[in-house]
């Protein structure tokens, strides 16, 4: 860590490059992420109620780099990747956030998937690697529909957005998940009835839909992507 801010500090004397990184005050404080549970995020911190490090209940980042609408975060834990193993590593996230409203942002985890995280776009490096350029971490541009959305927590109904015309109209749907395929293609989701919320009939299928155990999905983010991935990406608000 020390040598970090000495290593910034050198390198701010000569080049405006990325800078050490602060979240804006617009990105603190706590939301409701469709991925990774709640975040409560500080000026230089995210803490995830998300357990990326086994044996853990959370996982706390520290907030190194940001470039733009790139933020990396650097888990505030070092951890051996499996029992025994002597060499320490941390996590890293490269959250690349878009704000949609004052509640409501949607980003994209710019690294490939990997499978010591179970899959997930998260980068490990070996304990005490210091991570100076974003491209250290953001390795990749995922799919414009491979987005998680974040929902500010108390904004209610106040992060909603309204669908845009093509999302609007009554769909069959089918829902695939890691697990398998759920619901018939005869199945109706409604994104008519409220133009700012996808509403599911659950007594055609049973299967829920993102967090939610009622029938109304509050269409928050970005609704200007696919059908499969509003699906994936819907967050319950009430
Ligand atoms: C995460 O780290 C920050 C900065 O050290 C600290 O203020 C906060 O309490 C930590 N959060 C948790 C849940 O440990
Ligand atoms: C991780 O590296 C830091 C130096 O960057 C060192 O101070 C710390 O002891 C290391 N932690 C572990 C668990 O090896
Ligand atoms: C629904 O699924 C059936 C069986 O797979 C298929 O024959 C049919 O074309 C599908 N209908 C639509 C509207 O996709
Ligand atoms: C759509 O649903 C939301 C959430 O229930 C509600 O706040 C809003 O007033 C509804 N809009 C209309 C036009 O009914
Ligand atoms: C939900 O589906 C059932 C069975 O198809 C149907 O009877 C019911 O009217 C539907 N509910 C709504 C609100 O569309």
């Amino acid at each position: 860590m020390r040598t970090r801010v000495i290593v910034t500090l050198l390198t701010s004397l000569f080049v405006h490059a990325a800078d050490a990184c602060s979240f804006p005050s617009a990105l603190q404080g706590t939301w409701t992420s469709s991925n990774y549970g709640t975040f409560t995020i500080g000026s230089s911190y995210l803490y995830m109620t998300k357990s990326i490090i086994s044996g853990t209940t959370g996982t706390n980042f520290t907030c190194i780099l940001n470039t733009g609408n790139f933020y990396i975060v650097e888990s505030m834990q070092a951890f051996v990747p499996f029992t025994g193993a002597t060499t320490y590593y941390r996590a890293y996230i490269c959250f690349d956030m878009r704000a949609v409203t004052s509640y409501s942002y949607y980003y994209y985890q710019q690294s490939d998937k990997e499978t010591g995280f179970n899959n997930e776009r998260i980068v490990g490096l070996a304990n005490g690697t210091t991570v100076t350029s974003t491209s250290q971490v953001c390795k990749t541009t995922v799919d414009v529909s491979e987005y998680h959305t974040l929902v500010k927590s108390g904004a209610g109904y106040s992060a909603l957005v309204t669908c845009p015309d093509v999302m609007l109209g009554n769909y069959n749907y089918k829902y695939t998940d890691a697990t398998g395929s759920y619901c018939t293609n005869t199945t109706v989701m409604d994104v008519c009835s409220n133009k700012s919320v996808i509403t599911f009939n659950y007594t055609q299928c049973s299967q829920r839909i993102a967090y939610s155990a009622s029938r109304r999905e509050p269409h928050v983010a970005t609704c200007q992507f696919y059908q499969k991935c509003l699906l994936h990406e819907a967050v319950r608000m009430d």
